[in-house]
C-alpha cells in the first residue's frame, strides 16, 4: 500500500469538503487490509470509506483514510434463488444497474443511491419501500481485532432502520469486504411507494418491467434530490424520527396535514422533511450552506462551506424543530 501524506479529502466526501488526511491510501486488495493491519504499530485512528456519501468532515483527520476499492461481482445460483457476491469497493448504482440487466429483482428501488456495496449494510441503505436488508444473505467482513475473516448471516446483522451492527457494536471493528445479495427467481416489484405509484399511472404502466421501476425510481430522485456531484450532499441528512402512538397523536391532534408511514409494533414514522418544510426551513440558505429547496431532509453545499458551517445548520434544523414538535432529529450522517 502507498500512503499520501497530508492528503486532501475534497473529491473523496460527496459534501465537497476540503480537509487533510494525514495518511491515505486505497485498499485495492484484500491482502492490503490484513497487511496493514498487521505491521500497524501505532495507535493512529482509521477511517475506512467507499464513496464519502455518509460523511461530513468538521476537521482534517489525523489518521489513515483508506478508500475501499476492492472490485469484482460474481454470481451463483440454486433452484429458487440467485446469489449475487459483490466486493465492497463496487459502485452501489452500477451494482443496482447489474442487477436490472439480469433480470435479478430486489434493489431496483434503490437505484442512483451514491456510495459503495460495502456501506450499503452499514446504514441499511433504503429507498421507496425497499431496504437492502431484503436481499442481504450475507456479509463478509475482515475483523481488525482478531485479523480474521467473518461472516454474518442477515439475522446476525441486526438491520433497522438506517442501522445494523455494523454501524453500531462493531462500527471499529469490523470492515466489510463484500457482500452477498440473494434474489428469487419468483420476486415481487415493490410498487406501493406513493412516488412510484403516480408513475406507473401516468406512465400507464399495468405491467412493469424491473428496468420500468430503476427509470422511475431514477427520474423520481432526479426530479427532488441534488446530484452531489453538481452541489455538495449527503443525501437525508437526519432521519425519519420514529414515534409511539401516543406522540403522534398529539403532532396530528395540532397538525392534522402531518404527513407519515407506518413502522412496526404500532410505532409511525414522520416524514421529517416535512417538519423542517413546516418551520419555514425549506430552502434556507446562510452564506454557503442550505436547506435543499426541494427536499428539506438535504443539507447541502452551495461552494466553499465548510464542515461546521454544514454542522451548526444542522443543529439550527433540529433545535427548531424541537422547539416546534417536541422531537429530536437524528443525524442520519457521521459527523467526523
Ligand atoms: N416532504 C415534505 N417536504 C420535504 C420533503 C418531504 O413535505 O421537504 C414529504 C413528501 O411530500 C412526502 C414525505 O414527506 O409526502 C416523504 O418524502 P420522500 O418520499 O421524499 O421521502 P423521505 O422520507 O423524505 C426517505 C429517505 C430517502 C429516500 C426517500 C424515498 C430517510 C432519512 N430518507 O426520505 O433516503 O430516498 O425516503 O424513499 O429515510 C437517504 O437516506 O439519504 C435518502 C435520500
Amino acid at each position: 500500500m502507498i500512503f499520501q501524506r497530508d492528503f486532501s479529502l475534497k473529491k473523496f466526501n460527496t459534501f465537497g469538503i476540503d480537509v487533510k488526511a494525514q495518511f491515505f491510501s486505497e485498499i485495492a486488495d484484500v491482502a492490503d487490509l490484513r497487511h496493514f493491519y498487521e505491521i500497524r504499530s501505532d495507535n493512529s485512528p482509521v477511517l475506512i470509506i467507499g464513496g464519502g456519501s455518509n460523511l461530513l468532515f468538521t476537521k482534517d483527520y489525523d489518521g489513515y483514510v483508506l478508500q475501499m476499492k476492492l472490485k469484482g461481482i460474481d454470481v451463483r445460483e440454486d433452484k429458487e434463488n440467485f446469489y449475487v457476491s459483490a466486493a465492497a469497493g463496487e459502485n452501489w448504482d452500477d451494482f443496482v444497474a447489474f442487477c436490472v440487466d439480469h433480470h435479478f429483482g430486489g434493489v431496483e428501488n434503490l437505484s442512483l443511491i451514491p456510495g459503495t456495496v460495502g456501506a450499503a449494510p452499514i446504514q441499511n441503505i433504503g429507498a421507496y419501500g425497499v431496504e437492502v436488508k431484503d436481499t442481504v444473505f450475507q456479509v463478509h467482513t475482515f475483523n481488525t481485532q482478531t485479523l480474521r475473516n467473518e461472516v454474518f448471516d442477515n439475522n446476525d446483522c441486526a438491520f433497522g432502520y438506517r442501522n445494523s451492527i455494523f454501524k453500531s457494536k462493531y462500527k471499529s471493528e469490523l470492515i466489510i469486504q463484500s457482500v452477498t445479495f440473494r434474489f428469487s427467481k419468483k420476486y415481487n416489484l415493490n410498487i406501493n411507494y406513493t412516488g412510484i405509484a403516480n408513475e406507473l399511472k401516468n406512465r400507464n404502466l399495468l405491467n412493469p418491467s424491473i428496468a420500468d421501476i430503476r427509470n422511475i425510481v431514477c427520474d423520481v430522485r432526479n426530479s427532488k434530490l441534488p446530484c452531489p456531484e453538481i452541489l455538495g450532499n449527503a443525501g437525508s441528512f437526519f432521519k425519519n424520527p420514529v414515534v409511539d402512538k401516543e406522540t403522534f397523536q398529539r403532532i396530528e391532534n395540532e397538525y392534522p396535514d402531518v404527513i407519515s408511514f407506518e413502522a412496526e409494533d404500532g410505532y409511525r414514522k414522520i416524514a421529517a422533511g416535512w417538519m423542517i418544510q413546516k418551520c419555514g426551513l425549506k430552502g434556507f440558505r446562510v452564506g454557503d450552506v442550505g436547506v435543499h429547496e426541494k427536499q428539506a431532509l438535504v443539507l447541502v453545499n452551495y461552494g466553499k462551506a465548510s464542515g461546521n458551517e454544514i454542522l451548526s445548520l444542522a443543529e439550527k434544523v433540529r433545535s427548531e424543530v424541537f422547539n416546534t414538535f417536541g422531537l429530536v432529529l437524528e443525524f442520519e450522517v457521521n459527523i467526523l
